[in-house]
């Protein structure tokens, strides 16, 4: 079984080899996924969110990040494991965004970082490329930016921020990401980022161009129904499967049907 390195990712590029990408954040998750064939687990910080209940991902820590990331290394085997930085680990010199991206690999043994933004961010990405980190970049719907964007809405319309997201993914390469995240971001625009450079894009609601595609574990699964954006395909409803079962086992124990003969040692 051959590890997915940045390496293969770029021969599927140029291969026109789709990428799979997922998000899981716990050992479980991990392995399934894995053995589901993806060529990379992205422990996202929509942790926050789908797992941890927080309103969006703002309030994500290191601490929470290096715990999930760690769970899930343990669980893939094949898959390559990036890391999502969270909000405000890397915004506040170079020198801190490389101090906490060494903690992923150095302690949760993660194979690369993601962070979100553009021109702004270029100088940490510089920092920790040229220390041997790869790192994926994200640009389009930014959700570390929620505040300042104002809301869950597409990137990329308008034309002045259409130049300055083909610009940004230009500087992202430049800066020696191995791979881009272009979330909600109209096809057409996605196509061309896509065509303009020499390493893959990652979509999430940014059509079928992308050199592969990512989406959320619980969004997929049916699992989070808080919110299902209009780019989300559902790929079951584990919730309802869920609900049936614990409602099952509620029921059986307070029916006396469980624990039976079967369960129960002599
Ligand atoms: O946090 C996350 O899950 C992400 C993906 C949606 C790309 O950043």
């Amino acid at each position: 079984m051959d590890k997915i390195t940045v390496i293969t990712l770029s021969e599927k590029k140029k291969k026109k080899e789709p990428i799979v990408m997922i998000t899981a954040y716990d050992y479980p998750s991990a392995q399934m996924v894995d053995e589901a064939g993806v060529d990379i687990i992205l422990v996202g910080d929509s942790l926050g969110m789908v797992v941890l209940g927080y309103e969006n991902t703002l309030p994500v820590t290191m601490e929470d990040m290096l715990r999930h990331t760690a769970a899930v290394a343990r669980g893939a085997k094949r898959a390559m494991v990036v890391a999502d930085m969270p909000f405000m680990s890397y915004q506040l010199s170079p020198e801190q965004a490389l101090e906490n991206a060494g903690r992923f690999i150095k302690e949760a043994k993660a194979h690369a970082v993601k962070l979100e933004g553009g021109e702004e961010v270029i100088e940490a990405i510089n920092k920790i490329t040229s220390a041997g980190i790869p790192v994926m970049g994200h640009i389009g719907l930014t959700p570390q930016s929620i505040h300042r964007i104002g809301g869950y809405r597409v990137q990329g319309r308008e034309e002045e921020q259409a130049l300055k997201l083909a610009k940004d993914a230009k500087l992202l390469e430049e800066a020696g990401c191995f791979s881009i995240v272009l979330e909600a971001v109209p096809v057409d625009l996605a196509k061309k980022i896509t065509e303009s450079l020499n390493i893959p894009t990652i979509g999430i609601g940014a059509g079928p161009f992308c050199d592969g595609q990512v989406l959320v574990y619980h969004d997929i699964l049916g699992i989070y129904q808080e919110f299902k954006p209009k780019f989300v395909k559902r790929y079951a409803n584990l919730r309802k499967e869920i609900i049936d079962a614990v409602s099952n086992y509620v029921k059986e124990v307070k029916d006396g049907k469980f624990p039976d003969e079967e369960h129960s040692y002599r």
